[in-house]
């Protein structure tokens, strides 16, 4: 990953689950649950959560595998990691050292790769993706959960627009799991977000997208005025859409 990407994470790493994506209990169950319902997992199945972050759904993969690999490229995103008495295993690594054997695994096969909202990070995403397809055993499961290149978040529109010409397509990634000779599923969930606006405005202020470190200080404050300006309402309400990509090997 580029050091910019880094050094943001590094630097949210302490407060990414007190952040929007993660700080509400009632969302993290309902996400975990569609994750849970798609990749169908067994005790004894080798789990790698890629990406993982502060462990988040890594958690909830524990709830019904022995053991999850967490694997991510932050030191101190990992050093948030639940305390779950060894179910957890964190493993320093960018995905592209998983899927070009770089870095080993603890298990020479894997049953279930889970990739929340961090592939948009790797470049050659192909290669990866085929990288990784490889990596899995007969029967296994490939779940990409990204966000579509439109988004209905309250921000301001600059950063909609840089969101939308970044962000990978998630029929694109579609493509990729699909020549990495897997069977593939895309399907899509809605939650719907609520936040009282000067809670949303301190988390944007707070940069907790990536997207957000693209601004300097002074165009994130102009941004912020935008916001306040398009939305008068106390409470920001919207639909948060993300995009599940199930692949499987035959
Ligand atoms: C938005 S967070 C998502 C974290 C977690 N999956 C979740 O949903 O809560 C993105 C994560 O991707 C990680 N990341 C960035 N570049 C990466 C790469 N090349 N390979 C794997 N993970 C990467 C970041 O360090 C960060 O923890």
């Amino acid at each position: 990953m580029s050091g910019s990407t880094r050094d943001h994470y590094d630097r949210l790493a302490a407060s990414y689950d007190e952040n929007w994506a993660a700080h509400s209990e009632a969302f993290n169950g309902w996400m975990s649950g569609r994750i849970l319902e798609r990749v169908g997992l067994r005790a004894d199945d080798r789990v790698v959560d890629l990406g993982c972050g502060t462990g988040i759904f890594s958690r909830a993969l524990a709830t019904r595998a022995r053991e999850v690999a967490c694997v991510d490229p932050s030191p101190k995103m990992l050093a948030q990691l639940p305390q779950t008495g060894g179910a957890l295993v964190p493993i320093q690594a960018a995905a592209e050292d998983v899927a070009s054997g770089k870095v080993r695994l603890p298990y020479d096969h894997v049953d279930v790769f889970l990739i929340k909202e961090a592939l948009h990070h790797v470049r050659n995403r192909e290669a990866v993706v085929a990288g990784l397809a490889r990596l899995l055993a007969p029967g296994g499961r490939m779940l990409v959960v990204t966000l579509p290149t439109m988004i209905s978040y309250p921000l301001f529109r600059r950063a909609l627009e840089v969101f939308a010409e970044r962000q990978p397509d998630p029929a694109d990634i579609a493509g990729a799991v699909q020549a990495a000779g897997l069977a593939v599923e895309v399907t899509y969930e809605t939650y719907r977000r609520q936040f009282a606006r000067d809670r949303y405005v301190a988390m944007v202020r707070n940069r907790h997208m990536s997207l957000l470190s693209e601004f300097d200080d002074a165009e994130l404050e102009n941004g912020i005025t935008e916001i306040e300006r398009e939305h008068p309402e106390e409470v920001l309400e919207f639909d948060d859409r993300f995009a599940f990509v199930l692949g499987q090997h035959p």
